[in-house]
């Protein structure tokens, strides 16, 4: 963190000078009743400016970083809606963006709760269904240790995989999936159980309240927006 460190120098300068002293002139009135060993007043004035000080530093350094991150979140988002998306282009921007989740334990987070829509995926199963014009939107649903890919079918039905969760590190990005069931809707034509379909992880690259990013164990990207629906 660069906004917390304040080289002794500034200190020095900032303590001699008029600045200071006004800031001293200022907040004249001091309420130390509640302390037992007043400080001086000269001593809560100081530490006062010097954490604005630090503070501020700090913000400056957040909200420069969350300016870069929306700006990066923008070109990612338009890099998926290109005709042919490129997905060197897509990689890069991931990579900048990851250092500036402001989630970094993303596995455990519970910002990751929620029903997803996918806005971009490099999986050839679900672009299968969205290519040939079954689908125009995938889900998914982290609820819990449950996830739920749900690919609704334009013309009624359905095509859903449910499988279990787990994180090995709290601290982490990783979440582990195992795939426990297949359920096709095919409407009229019925529904139909399929085996489970494997078992893998996926990384959450990059969390925040609108946008999850994630690579997972088959190196596919996947890329979800929350479901406003
Ligand atoms: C698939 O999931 C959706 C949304 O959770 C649900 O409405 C639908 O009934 C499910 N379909 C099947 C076949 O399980």
């Amino acid at each position: 963190m660069p906004g917390r460190v304040v080289p002794l120098s500034l200190l020095a300068v900032v303590c001699a000078s008029d600045l200071f002293r006004s800031t001293l002139a200022f907040h004249p009135k001091v309420s130390t009743s509640s302390r037992t060993i007043p400080p001086s007043t000269t001593q809560l004035h100081a530490f006062g400016f010097l954490n604005g000080l630090l503070e501020s530093g700090s913000k400056k350094t957040k909200a420069a970083s969350s300016t870069k991150a929306s700006a990066l979140k923008q070109k990612l988002l338009a890099a998926c809606s290109e005709d042919k998306p490129d997905r060197s282009i897509i990689e890069a921007t991931i990579q900048e963006l990851e250092t500036l989740s402001p989630v970094t334990a993303t596995a455990s987070s519970p910002l990751l709760q929620k029903k997803w829509e996918m806005i971009w995926t490099t999986e050839k199963e679900i672009n299968f269904f969205v290519e040939r014009g079954f689908s125009s939107k995938i889900f998914q649903t982290i609820d819990g240790s449950v996830l739920t890919n749900n690919i609704p079918f334009i013309k009624g039905g359905s095509f859903n995989v449910t499988g279990s969760l787990s994180v090995p590190d709290i601290e982490g990005i990783r979440t582990e999936f195992t795939f426990s069931e297949a359920a096709l809707d095919l409407a009229k034509w019925g529904t139909y159980k399929l085996p489970p379909v494997g078992k893998g992880w996926f990384d959450t690259l990059y969390l925040d309240d609108t946008l999850r990013v994630d690579l997972n164990s088959r190196n596919d990207i996947l890329i979800c927006k929350p479901d406003e629906a």
